[in-house]
């Protein structure tokens, strides 16, 4: 049976200032997501500390803003079946260190911080960052 699902993605800073966006983008497709919708845009350290809220009591969170603020990003809608797993499975663990070879932060990631991309960890989640995105 299948369960279609869209997730929210971002390609960070430090991917997009190695104009990685489009060969990330080609993971993403030929991993069978559909981008729905797509913008690049920077944003500014007020909207990402909306945007990563849930964060804001962890030791790193006015850094994680900063740095989501700093450059370019592109935000896309992914879409495809179980799509908040499977684009969290494709991207990898969180510290590129520990992610899996094949995966995306595996593959581009630099640290912790400089990890890629971010990707919704739940549906409930994916909604609520694809709104914050895309809801005009
Ligand atoms: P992301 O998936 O965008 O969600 C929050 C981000 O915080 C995460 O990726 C990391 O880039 C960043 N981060 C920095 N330090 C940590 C940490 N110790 N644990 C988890 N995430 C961290």
């Amino acid at each position: 049976m299948s369960n279609i699902e869209q997730t929210l993605s971002i390609i960070k800073p430090d991917a997009v200032e190695r104009n990685l966006d489009n060969e990330i983008k080609e993971i993403f497709k030929k991993n069978g997501f559909k981008i729905v919708q797509e913008k690049k845009i920077q944003i500014e350290k007020s909207e990402a500390e909306k945007f990563y809220k849930v964060h804001e009591t962890k030791p790193f969170y006015t850094d994680l803003c900063a740095y989501l603020a700093s450059g370019p990003i592109v935000v896309m809608i992914l879409e495809k079946d179980n799509a908040v797993l499977a684009n969290r499975e494709l991207m990898g663990a969180t510290n590129p260190k520990d992610a899996k070879e094949n995966t995306i932060r595996k593959k581009y990631g630099i640290s912790i911080d400089k990890n890629s991309v971010h990707g919704s960890d739940s549906l409930d989640n994916a909604k609520i960052e694809i709104d914050f995105f895309f809801k005009d």
